[in-house]
């Protein structure tokens, strides 16, 4: 049975194809239209699905889209109707785009895919998200925890997941809103919604959390961490362009300007900033001011997630958790849950957030509603679009590229260990591209983490990334525990998808300065062979050659891109960065110095 999942016109569109209840493709919409976080119809993405399964549209039993778009619209009108006149612009907007295609999907679906509606199911947003992760889980029973933006009306819900079935419990409505609340400090710090998020957590450990007593006059938490917020203070459930409110800065201040360079005394200011500007202890001191108030927010949105979870954890009685939404991307709020809430086993799948809802819905659909059992659990994030030698030699050919093939992968790997010791930054693809927004190691790029001076090279030839966010490491599953505080590290599913945030072991933190972050914590993916054969060999590699088997990787992309999907992709990025080397599968290419 064919079971196709799609999630769109919110954020991140995606598409994922289950064949007899095994995945056995997903890919994000911005991976092939090369516009990030791209939420229009997955038509490329559905395309990529079909043809890895070697089926067409027509042999689709269901497609299950992974929420309810008459329930979103309802919100959409009662919450704007509500705040009106304050929200005719977004009245007017949302009218506009959702009597367009939004509204008609099951129509929309029908016409591009030729699927009778009979065929066309639809999940419910957060059920989706609770499906996505259980439903691939290697859990038989486990609570569920869904935060996020907001779906339909539920921002967030604790669920019980048991066998096929998925039982929603509590939840909190819109416009309340941990996501919204968090997106409104990304919005004052001066970055982009949905995407600055990151920034704002890398931000946190530079600052001291001395602004929680006014965060918490925004948000009232309950002790079974359900809240209600005071939405004087914010302006999202009326504005389409704003977060929050002028009363908003009564308790902050000014916000910061997008596009400012951030630094502090603790970040220095870094060279590729250009020159150093002559106030700049007047400005890193206002810049501390804002690093307090990201301290403050990550730290009470850690405190209200632990309460939900705490909740979570009583009210089923259960051990085992799966996360997942928007919200279940903050890996240092992540590693809280599973230390603090007393689980023993914690679930997230990679693509957390809405992409992620593809899955969901697919998982629900064959599943939850179709009753059929499960089987598949996601032990990797490789179901992207893959490469054979001979695509990738196709692509080198046509744009007549000098390169050399390492038939042997050992030979490959070494000369790529040689020039990683001599300093040089490494393009790496490999294999099929990662589902959700990490290069794992498939699309990644490479450096050496003993060089402190590493984060500063990466991002002044490739990344050109603020110096206050931390790069990654990938370390080999069984020396994990050597260099990180993760016990056991085979039994964390997040910790292959980097999305937990650990310590650094202090005897450590001096020999990967590139990945250590400034609070002494590191981001880390484990790789274990089963899964990642090519990029477990070439950390061993490293690992022989130095004693430490631990890489500095960070997704394969250029500030503001999409991750490369292809060899074309991953070619030109390498052409107008700075990067000095480039593997694609055996065959390596090197910049001339
Ligand atoms: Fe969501």
């Amino acid at each position: 049975m064919n079971v196709l999942g799609i999630s769109c016109y919110f954020h991140d569109a995606a598409a994922a194809l289950l064949v007899d209840g095994e995945l056995v493709a997903a890919a994000e919409e911005e991976r092939f239209t090369r516009k990030k976080h791209d939420f229009e119809f997955p038509q490329n993405a559905i395309s990529f699905c079909l043809k890895k399964a070697g089926i067409l549209a027509a042999e689709l039993d269901y497609v299950v889209f992974f929420e309810k778009p008459f329930v979103k619209f309802e919100r959409l009108l009662l919450s704007t109707m509500q705040t009106f006149p304050r929200s005719h612009r977004v009245f007017r907007e949302s009218m506009v785009s959702w009597l367009g295609d939004k509204l008609w999907v099951k129509n929309l679906v029908r016409k591009k895919l030729g699927i009778d509606s009979s065929r066309i199911l639809f999940g419910e947003h957060h059920l989706s998200h609770a499906a996505s992760a259980f439903l691939c889980s290697p859990f038989e029973e486990a609570a569920i925890l869904t935060i996020d933006g907001v779906g339909e009306w539920t921002t967030a819900a604790v669920g019980i997941g048991k066998g096929t079935d998925i039982r929603l419990i509590k939840e909190v409505r819109f416009p309340n809103s941990l996501g919204l609340l968090y997106s409104a400090f990304t919005a004052f710090l001066g970055f982009e919604v949905n995407e600055g998020e990151y920034k704002v957590m890398g931000m946190a450990p530079f600052g001291v959390p001395r602004y929680k007593d006014q965060v918490y006059k925004l948000i009232r938490v309950s002790a079974d961490g359900s809240f209600e917020m005071d939405m004087d203070y914010f302006s999202y459930h009326y504005s389409a362009n704003t977060m929050y409110s002028r009363k908003f800065l009564s308790l902050f201040g000014e916000p910061r300007k997008h596009g400012e360079h951030f630094f502090t005394g603790k970040t220095g200011f870094p060279t590729y900033f250009g020159e150093k500007p002559s106030n700049y202890c007047e400005l890193a001191g206002r810049n501390q001011h804002y690093a307090d108030i990201a301290a403050s927010i990550q730290s009470v949105i850690e405190e209200i997630v632990l309460k939900m979870a705490g909740y979570a954890r009583q009210e089923t009685g259960l051990t085992k958790l799966c996360l997942a939404g928007g919200v279940a991307l903050n890996s240092v709020a992540n590693v809280r849950i599973f230390r603090e809430a007393s689980f023993t086993d914690v679930f997230i799948q990679p693509a957390a957030g809405d992409s992620g809802g593809a899955l969901g819905a697919a998982l629900y659909g064959y599943h939850t509603v179709l009753g059929q059992p499960r089987k598949f659990v996601m032990k990797h994030a490789y179901w992207g679009k893959g490469f054979s030698e001979a695509a990738i030699d196709k692509v080198l050919r046509e744009e007549n590229v000098p390169h050399v093939c390492y038939d042997d992968k050992q030979k490959l790997a070494e000369r790529v260990v040689e020039s990683l010791l001599a300093g040089k930054v490494i393009g790496w693809f490999q294999g099929r591209a990662e589902w959700g927004p990490r290069g794992l190691g498939n699309r990644s790029i490479l450096a050496d983490p003993r060089r402190a001076e590493m984060k500063d090279i990466v991002n002044l030839k490739i990344k050109f990334r603020e110096p206050y966010r931390p790069f990654a490491p990938s370390v080999l599953m069984e020396a994990a525990e050597q260099f990180f505080d993760v016990a056991e590290p085979e039994r964390h599913y997040p910790t292959r998808f980097m999305l937990y945030v650990v310590k650094v072991r202090e005897a450590a933190q001096s020999k990967i300065p590139a990945i250590t972050h400034v609070d002494g914590t590191g981001r880390l993916q484990t790789v274990d062979r089963t899964n990642s054969e090519t990029y477990y060999d070439l950390i061993r590699c490293f690992g022989d050659a130095t004693g430490i088997p631990v890489l500095l990787n960070t997704s394969f992309n250029l500030r503001g891109e999409p991750i490369v999907n292809s060899p074309r992709d991953a070619l030109r990025t390498f052409r107008i960065s700075g990067m000095d080397s480039l593997v694609l599968g055996t065959r390596l290419i090197e910049k001339k110095t």
